[in-house]
């Protein structure tokens, strides 16, 4: 199991120190939720931040826009080279032009669907995508609790996606802990992103490695 620690709920106060206390404490990826104040009732940060946190890691990002108007953020996220960039199939009309964009800036595409929306809706993008990530929150703010009905759907996307592209990877995003990590694993989550879980954590590289 990958796991991927969401900045979300460090300690933005001394930033650095946090992102590189993950990246040595065993994270395989640094997740970013990148939201806008329109498509999320929240706010969080844009690429001068994202920058320096890029340079503060030694581990790949995994930007997560939660964004309207994706083909703008894409533009101005691309020159950071995260690993990963999705964007929300609920706020895009063109998603598979937007897939083709964001493979020709040298990064690899993800889809992230919230939790209302069905693994189908993106059935014949999965052939182009080397990621989709599920939502197990509504989308806006860490410390939730994880939505049971993500696990099913886990297991119903992983069908989909040995039959389109075994190659793809599964994310879960959202309330995931300790508890919840066995369950998501048996029905094929590839990365576990954490965020109060981790963060909030007295002993971190424990939580890091109870994830994996
Ligand atoms: C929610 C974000 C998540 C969030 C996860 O909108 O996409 O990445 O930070 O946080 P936890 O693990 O605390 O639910
Ligand atoms: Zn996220």
């Amino acid at each position: 199991m990958l796991v991927a620690p969401s900045i979300l709920s460090a300690d933005f106060g001394c930033l650095e120190r946090e992102i590189k206390s993950v990246c040595d404490l065993g994270a395989d990826y640094v997740h970013i939720d990148a939201m806008d104040g329109h498509f999320t009732p929240n706010l969080t940060f844009g690429p001068v931040v994202v920058a320096a946190v890029a340079k503060a890691a030694s581990k790949p990002l995994d930007i997560h826009l939660m964004t309207e108007n994706n083909p703008f953020f894409v533009e101005l996220f691309a020159p950071i080279k995260p690993e990963f960039l999705s964007f929300h199939i609920e706020e895009e009309k063109h998603p598979h032009r937007l897939i083709s964009r964001i493979r020709d800036l040298g990064i690899r595409p993800a889809i992230t669907l919230n939790p209302h929306t069905s693994e189908q809706a993106i059935e014949y993008l999965l052939c182009d995508l080397d990621m989709v990530l599920l939502m197990s929150v509504n989308p806006g703010f860490g410390g939730q609790k994880f939505i049971p009905s993500a696990l099913e759907k886990t297991r119903r996307l992983k069908e989909l996606i040995e039959k389109r592209n075994p190659n793809c990877l599964i994310e879960i995003d959202g309330g995931v802990n300790d508890q919840n990590a066995p369950a998501l694993k048996e029905a094929g989550a590839d990365i576990l992103v954490a965020g109060a879980y981790i963060f909030g954590a007295a002993d971190r590289k424990k939580a890091i490695e109870s994830l994996k």
